[in-house]
C-alpha cells in the first residue's frame, strides 16, 4: 500500500515521521476523513473547506492547497486499488526540535500526509436493526468545532461503548436544565420528534459534513429541521434516533443506555435511502 507524505508517494509503512513532529508531541494538527466510492471522493470540497477554515483558525498552513491535492488524492486511491474506502489526511505544525510550547518559527514546514484504505469493517446489522450507543460525559476542550488530533476523550468515550457491545458513545454536557447531547466519539446525532428532525446546534461540536447533507436532504423532502440544544429528557421522548458520519452514513439507533426504539424508524429510513441515493449518484458524476 502507498501513502503520500510531504510531496511524495511512499510505502505506507516507511518510517518517515520525525519523533519531534508537533503532531506527535502536542497533537498540534488537524485531520479529515473523506469517503471514497468507486475511486472517487465524496464531498471532497466540503471536507477541504472545513480543513482550510480550521487551518486558518490555528495559523496552520495547508500546502499544497485542495486543488493541487485533489489529483494526488485520486492517484493514491487508485494506486491502492481502493473502491469503497476512506481517505485520511493529516496536517501538523511540522517538526519542532525545541519541543517548546511556543509556536515554531515562521516558515517551519508543516507535515502533510494522506492514507487511502478500504472503509473500516462495520457489522451491517447496525444499519439493518439499529446501533446501540451509550451515554458518556463529553470531557473535551473548547475547540471541538475543529477536527483536531486531540482525540483521547473520543477514544475513551468510544471504548466505553465498545466494552458494552455498543457502536459509539453519545456524549453529553450539562447546563441548568440537565444533560444535553453533543455528539458521538466520531458521529453526529439526530432524533425525530413529532415529525421534526432535530440535531444539536453546532456549539463546540464538529460541524459534520454528513450532518449538513442530512439536514439538506431532510429539508428537500419537506421535513422540518431544527438545530437546537437537545437535552436527554427530550431525546427520551423522541420517536426515532439516528447518527451520521462519513463512515456510518445514516445509521439508525435502536438503543441508548437502557432505552430502546424500533429501528429503523420511517424518517430515518427515508433519510438513509436519500443519503445512499446521493452516494450512488456520486458514482456517475
Ligand atoms: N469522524 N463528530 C466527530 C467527533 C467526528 O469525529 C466525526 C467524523 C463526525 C462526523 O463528521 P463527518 O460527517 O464530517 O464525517 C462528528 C470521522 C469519520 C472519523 O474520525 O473517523
Amino acid at each position: 500500500m502507498w501513502a503520500w507524505w510531504n510531496g511524495e508517494f511512499i510505502d505506507k509503512d516507511a518510517p518517515v515521521i520525525r519523533l519531534e513532529d508537533r503532531g506527535l508531541t502536542f497533537g498540534d494538527g488537524l485531520f479529515e476523513v473523506i469517503r471514497t466510492i468507486n475511486g472517487r471522493l465524496l464531498f471532497y470540497d466540503e471536507h477541504m473547506q472545513r480543513m482550510l477554515q480550521s487551518a486558518a483558525f490555528f495559523h496552520l498552513e495547508l500546502r499544497p492547497g485542495p486543488e493541487v491535492l485533489r489529483p494526488i488524492a485520486l492517484e493514491l486511491v487508485a494506486r491502492n486499488g481502493v473502491r469503497d474506502g476512506e481517505l485520511y489526511l493529516e496536517l501538523t505544525r511540522g517538526v519542532d526540535p525545541m519541543r517548546g510550547h511556543r509556536l515554531p518559527p515562521a516558515g517551519t514546514p508543516p507535515t502533510l500526509f494522506m492514507l487511502a484504505q478500504p472503509v473500516r469493517a462495520i457489522d451491517p446489522v447496525n444499519w439493518q436493526q439499529g446501533a446501540s450507543v451509550f451515554s458518556f460525559p463529553d470531557l473535551r476542550h473548547g475547540y471541538c468545532e475543529h477536527k483536531t488530533l486531540n482525540l483521547l476523550p473520543n477514544v475513551l468515550a468510544k471504548n466505553f461503548a465498545f466494552d458494552r457491545g455498543g457502536y459509539d458513545a453519545l456524549m453529553y454536557r450539562e447546563d441548568a436544565a440537565g444533560r444535553y447531547v453533543t455528539e458521538g466519539g466520531s458521529s453526529s446525532y439526530f432524533c425525530v420528534r413529532e415529525g421534526a428532525v432535530i440535531t444539536p446546534t453546532v456549539e463546540n461540536i464538529l460541524p459534520g459534513i454528513t450532518r449538513r447533507k442530512v439536514i439538506d436532504l431532510a429539508r428537500d423532502r419537506g421535513l422540518p429541521v431544527r438545530e437546537e440544544r437537545l437535552h436527554l429528557d427530550a431525546l427520551w421522548q423522541a420517536q426515532e434516533v439516528f447518527l451520521a458520519s462519513t463512515v456510518s452514513k445514516v445509521m439508525p439507533v435502536r438503543r441508548v443506555d437502557d432505552r430502546t426504539w424500533p429501528a429503523p424508524g420511517p424518517v430515518t429510513r427515508t433519510l438513509a435511502e436519500a443519503f445512499d441515493e446521493r452516494f450512488r449518484r456520486q458514482l456517475f458524476e
